[in-house]
Order: structure tokens, then sequence, then C-alpha cells
């Protein structure tokens, strides 16, 4: 069975670092759309070009699943209803999803942020204070159950499935 590792945190919670590191443990493919942003298009948001990268990120991760790889999606994930929709994609196709979340305050953000600007300005974009506080205010914080997997939502009313509800989130996921 293949396994579909899911990053959740803010920025500055260390994702990708973990990221790097679990790819390197299960010789994973590792998703981090931040790598494709910044060259891409110099922003990471880009007129919500993020969220249809993030639909081709996604459907090369069950790709990856179905031909026998593990993957680490490095999206950040703030809300659970997209946590839900990834896990019942992965399972979807045979894999298992194990969430990774790392939490992080505020001070511990500042501080990282800066340091990553200061080490590896060319893989990031300044961040202010607005974005920090903004970030705190809308996400949505893993519970145990979540976290251990169990007791997965439904999909939200209108919606036949996680897959159709993926499919308005993120366009180009296929
Ligand atoms: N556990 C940690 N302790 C201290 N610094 C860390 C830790 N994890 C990551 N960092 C540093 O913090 C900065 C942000 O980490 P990063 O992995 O880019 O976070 P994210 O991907 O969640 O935004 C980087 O400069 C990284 O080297
Ligand atoms: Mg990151």
């Amino acid at each position: 069975m293949t396994t579909l590792f899911l990053m959740v945190g803010l920025p500055g919670a260390g994702k990708t670092t973990e990221a790097r590191r679990l790819a390197e443990q299960h010789r994973a493919i590792r998703l981090s759309p931040d790598e494709w942003m910044i060259p891409l298009f110099g922003g990471l948001e880009a007129d919500g070009k993020r969220d249809v990268l993030e639909g081709r990120l996604l459907t090369i991760a069950l790709e990856a699943l179905r031909a026998g790889a593990d993957v680490v999606v490095d999206f950040g994930c703030w809300g659970r209803d997209e946590r839900t929709a990834i896990r019942w994609l992965a399972e979807s196709v045979g894999a298992s999803c194990r969430m990774r979340y790392l939490p992080v305050d505020p001070d511990t953000q500042r501080a990282r942020i800066a340091h990553r600007w200061a080490t590896t300005p060319h893989e990031t974009l300044p961040m202010t204070e607005a974005d920090i506080l903004d970030g705190h205010a809308h996400f949505e914080e893993p519970d145990a159950a979540e976290l251990a997997g169990r007791d997965l939502d439904a999909a939200p009313p209108g919606w036949a499935d996680w897959r159709a509800w993926a499919a308005e989130r993120w366009p180009s996921f296929a």
C-alpha cells in the first residue's frame, strides 16, 4: 500500500523542511507548490493560478500513488474540507493518508520566516504581519480524530462526492 503524507500548517511552521525529510526517508515524491509558483509566476497566488497548479499536482500525486510511489503533498491545507477531500482521494486509489500537522505560534513564525528570507531568499517571498494574522484567523486546526483519520466527513451538500468537490476547489484536477 502506498502512502500520501499530507503536510498541514501555517507559513513558517516547518512544513517544507519536514516534507523534504519525509521524502528522503520514504523515497517519496514531494509536491511543494511554492517551488513552482515562484519560478513560474513570481508570486504565491498569482490571480488564482495557485489553485490550478495545485489541481495538477494533486492529479500527479494520485498517478504516483497508483504507480506505487509514496508522495508528500505540501500545500498547507488550512481547511478541514481540503484535507478530507485529499484523504478521500488517496483512499479512492487504494493508498493511505497520513497527516503531519505542525502547530506554530506567531512569534516562532516571525523568527522562522525572517530566517528563511535571510538564508534562502530565492525560495521564498517576504510575508507581512497581516499575512501572519490572517493565517491564524482562517486556519482550521485539525483535531485528534481528524489527525487519526477517523470519522471522515461526508462531502458537503450539493456535491456528489469529494472528487466532485475537489474538481471545483482545484480547477484542472482530473
Ligand atoms: N523545527 C524547526 N526549528 C527551527 N527552524 C526551523 C524548523 N523547521 C524549519 N525551520 C526553518 O524555518 C524556516 C521556515 O521553514 P519551512 O519549512 O520553509 O516552513 P513552511 O514550509 O511551513 O512555510 C526555514 O528557514 C527553516 O529552515
Ligand atoms: Mg513551505
